[in-house]
């Protein structure tokens, strides 16, 4: 295939710095005075707070002479008013900097209230993807330094967060260049704890960011690159991060494809996200166990436009069948290998929801990156196929 020289063209930002490895967790009061961070708020979900990882993290830091507040009162998926609590608690103690630690949820709130404790401005004014952000004072977000206890949402490395509004019950994007940590501090013998299915789950969610990532049109070879390592380091290693969780070199591996999806997925993401968005919206469902239900679904649906990038892919993976079936055979394998329904009717999806989840998904914008346009009826028929276990072909 030869590109036009006019396609050659992106906006790039690959800019996180992460300290990573087993047992570096032990850096925290050093990154903090690195940023010149006094007076920290660890912000994470209430499930992770008793533990003892917080606990040692906050008696370390007070032991620097870093006094550090903690903030906990979120809900899995993080309302606004969360946030609101958040900042507020932010301001009043006088905190300069924030501890963003967590899964998808003590990240992005954490990330939320470093953005907005100082804006003057009501969060609902913040919402969008677009340029909401530039009402904003850049000087007024404080710093954050980010610590993953998964490996799959990839928010760490990301400049976006996710709250539900709370009188919408919509989900919004809250977006600022400088929400993206100063600072991961990526120690994956933080995830050692995490459950089978949950292990599984963020991981399909860390194989899907790459996968459609990687498959998007635009121009980002750098992206491309990433992503295509990320999916590598996932076939070595999910299946025995689920199987072995209290394997270290597995662990490692799944933390590093997280931010890899999450890294290469400013190229945009696409059908996957598409159809997951409105499946756990409506039902509550796991989203990277979603994602990965109906992910060769997708790859079908894409083949003839992507094929050569999966036979591309399914060679620098190693598989065995170099093609883009092989390559599909490869997730469909992985997918129950690791216990990841083949069907949305499994997840509880009928018939009875195909209309609205389709309407919902041909406007969610994560499927704008999708490599064949999107609408309500090839969604309709994707989810009809999904919700079946129809493998034939598009
Ligand atoms: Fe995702």
């Amino acid at each position: 295939m030869t590109a036009q020289p006019e396609t050659l063209r992106g906006d790039w930002g690959i800019p996180t710095k992460i300290r990573f490895g087993a047992g570096r967790i032990v850096e925290l009061p050093e990154v903090c005075k690195e940023l010149g961070i006094e007076r920290p708020l660890l912000v994470t979900d209430p499930g992770l707070a008793p533990l003892p990882m917080i606990k040692q993290a906050l008696a370390a830091n007070e032991a620097a002479g870093l006094g550090t507040g903690l903030f906990c009162e979120l809900r899995p998926n993080p309302i606004s008013r969360n946030v609101e609590d958040g900042a507020r608690v932010f301001r009043e103690g006088g905190y300069d900097g924030v501890i963003a630690w967590g899964g998808g949820s003590g990240l992005d709130v954490g990330k939320s209230i470093a953005y907005l404790a100082h804006q003057n401005l009501p969060i609902r004014d913040l919402y969008g993807l677009g340029d909401a952000y530039l009402k904003t004072d850049a000087e007024r977000v404080a710093p954050i330094v980010a610590v993953p206890t998964t490996s799959g949402t990839g928010s760490e490395v990301g400049r976006a967060t996710v709250v539900v509004d709370e009188e919408r019950l919509e989900k919004k994007i809250l977006f600022h260049p400088k929400m993206m940590p100063s600072v991961v501090i990526g120690d994956p013998e933080l995830t050692l704890g995490l459950p089978a299915r949950l292990t599984a789950g963020t991981g399909m969610d860390a194989l899907a960011h790459n996968l459609e990532a990687y498959c998007v049109p635009d121009f980002h070879p750098m992206a491309e690159g990433i992503a295509a390592e990320g999916i590598r380091l996932i076939k070595e290693s999910l299946a025995t991060a689920v199987s072995d969780g209290a394997n270290i070199v597995a662990r490692s591996h799944m933390m590093v494809a997280a931010m890899a999806g999450a890294t290469s997925f400013q190229k945009g993401l696409g059908a996957i996200h598409s159809m997951s968005h409105p499946v756990g919206a409506r039902l509550d469902t796991h989203h990277g166990e979603t994602n990965g239900v109906v992910m060769p679904y997708v790859l079908i649906f894409n083949r003839a436009v992507i094929e050569e990038k999966l036979v591309r892919l399914a060679a620098y993976i190693g598989l065995a069948d170099v093609s883009a079936q092989g390559f599909i055979d490869w997730v469909v394998a992985l997918r129950k290998e690791i216990g990841t329904p083949h069907t949305l009717a499994e997840l509880g999806v009928t018939e009875a929801h195909v209309e609205q989840m389709a309407r919902d998904g041909a406007v969610d914008p994560a499927g704008e990156g999708n490599p064949i346009a999107l609408d309500k009826a090839n969604l309709s028929g994707l989810f009809v196929k999904a919700i079946e276990g129809d493998l034939s072909p598009a």
